[in-house]
């Protein structure tokens, strides 16, 4: 059996904030020919954040190729490649034309906060409290939904082209999936309903677009295309690679990054979490089939939806803006390190943080504070004070946030969760995830393959097209070598750490711009 499983393969595109992947996997989950490319951020003024849309098209082909072709150099076939998966970065918006299939704006970032004005006028406007009931989601910068509606207010080609009925909204899966097709002549408009419900515009149960939602973001859809949502597992909506290497070969899972990771670490049953450290940090915890709207700072979104006779899967959400993006600003903006993963060794220069408390507000706070104005703050600082204490308060930032997150959920779910699934960039330091089990007080359980989203989306994408008929076939994936860290500080000293953290995000509130 494993023999066989060994000889196919499924490709998956992962296309994050700061980089895009592509990796082919074999049928036991292993990582067998892999490319990653980095991509500009641009940040225009302060609090804006954009991506080139045709750059990251072009990082997402050339990774395909390179990976391909060391496929083929280890001796293998483009016929062994049974389907590939996609996953993404989500919330992130594009807006094109439907008629030259040209980008008219740069895709606007999931951090970018340029809509903070625009959110506190929503928020004043009836209904606006309603909207987390149908969508899951609470107004702030974050959705997508706000970022469209800003473009639809400050460019004037998105706006002639709204008023014209040429203009297409899509996230970041649509616009892939349309130019992966091969664009404007094939017009393949999807997207999967996990990252349908970081718009603000699908309605969580019927997984479908809700016109209540529209009409509050005065959005006309006989003017706007939106794309169809599908679930993101499916042989035929998403349609095939049309150039290179991979030609003809079918696309056949799509899934937000976040939900592709929950999927990748097997978090099937309701009470499984997993916390994902990329650029930012995402913790979801899966709730069955009924979302759960919550009552303490959470975001209800669609976990995976499998389609067929599987119903789709909920989880609540703890978002976190800032993780690995902590680490690049010390890189490039302050140039303590001279790259990512020298950031453990320059924390552990030093004992503990030495007093530093760095708030690592760059988007406001996301999950569960939801402070649109908070800024990037660091406290404490001392004659006394190095950069391995900065470095090890960025750390901390993100192991703080997660407890906060992990007391709502505990509050929303009724249930306190045993141990902590993690995975992504940020992972691989010990030093962090040693902190992050003790700011928990719960075991951190490490797989040994941290491309757990990638694999969620090659699973996705393998189930569609019959190479795997139920998630029981792939427990053994990724289990062997994992490692767990246990929490070895007192309950006490925790908690005082987690006091000063929280009176430091007390502290950074109503900063004027
Ligand atoms: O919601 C944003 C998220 O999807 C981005 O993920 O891994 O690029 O931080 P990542």
């Amino acid at each position: 059996d494993e023999e066989k499983l060994k000889k196919f393969y499924i490709g998956s595109i992962d296309q994050g904030t700061t980089s895009t992947r592509f990796i082919i996997f074999d049928g036991l989950g292993q990582p067998v020919a892999q490319h990653q490319l980095e991509f500009t951020q641009n940040y225009p003024h302060p609090g804006w954040h954009e991506h080139d849309p045709k750059e990251i098209v072009e990082t997402v082909e050339l990774c395909i190729e390179q990976a391909t072709q060391d496929f083929l150099d280890q001796g293998h076939e483009i016929e062994d490649i049974k389907a590939v998966g996609i996953t993404n970065q989500r919330e992130t918006v594009l807006v094109w034309d439907r008629e030259t299939g040209e980008p008219l704006h740069n895709a606007i970032a999931w951090p970018d906060t340029r809509t903070k004005g625009l959110v506190r006028q929503l928020k004043e406007k009836e209904g606006a409290d309603e909207l987390k009931n149908i969508c899951g989601l609470p107004l702030s910068t974050y959705p997508s939904s706000v970022k469209l509606v800003w473009l639809l207010q400050h460019d004037k080609a998105v706006k002639k082209a709204y008023d014209e009925g040429r203009l297409v909204f899509g996230t970041m899966d649509t616009w892939l999936l349309y130019n992966l097709n091969g664009g404007k002549e094939k017009n393949v408009l999807v997207t999967d309903a996990t990252n349908a419900s970081r718009t603000m515009f699908m309605n969580l149960e019927t997984t479908e677009y809700d016109d209540r939602l529209l009409d509050f973001f005065k959005l006309d859809r006989k003017k706007l295309t939106l794309p169809k949502i599908v679930p993101s597992s499916d042989a035929k909506e998403f349609g095939t690679l049309a150039k290179g290497l991979l030609k003809g070969i079918r696309i056949a899972g799509c899934l937000g990054d976040q939900s592709a990771a929950l999927v990748g670490q097997q978090a099937f049953k309701p009470g499984r979490a997993k916390n994902t450290y990329g650029t930012g940090c995402f913790l979801l915890y899966n709730v069955g089939e009924k979302p759960v709207i919550s009552k303490h700072g959470l975001l209800a979104t669609v976990a995976y939806d499998f389609g067929g006779k599987r119903k789709p899967v909920y989880a609540l959400e703890g978002s976190i803006a800032v993780a690995g993006s902590g680490v690049k600003f010390l890189m490039d903006n302050l140039g303590f390190i001279s790259s990512s993963n020298k950031i453990s060794e320059l924390a552990s220069s030093v004992e503990d943080n030495g007093g530093v408390v760095f708030v690592t507000a760059f988007s406001g706070l996301f999950a569960p504070y939801w402070i649109d104005d908070a800024k990037g703050t660091i406290f404490g600082i001392t004659q006394y004070t190095e950069q391995g204490h900065i470095a090890r308060a960025t750390l901390e930032a993100t192991c703080f946030q997660t407890k906060a997150i992990l007391d709502a959920m505990e509050k929303d779910s009724g249930h306190k969760l045993a141990e902590l699934a993690v995975d992504g960039g940020m992972s691989s330091s010990n030093l962090c995830m040693q902190t992050q089990a003790n700011i928990i007080g719960i075991p951190v359980d490490r797989p040994a393959m941290r491309e757990t989203t990638a694999l969620g989306a090659a699973i996705a994408a393998g189930f569609a097209v019959g190479v795997w008929k139920e998630f029981d076939e792939l427990k053994e994936i990724n289990q062997k070598d994992r490692v767990v860290f246990e929490p070895n500080i007192s309950a006490e000293a925790s908690a005082k750490m987690f006091k000063k953290w929280s009176r430091a995000v007390e502290m950074c509130r109503g900063w004027v711009d």
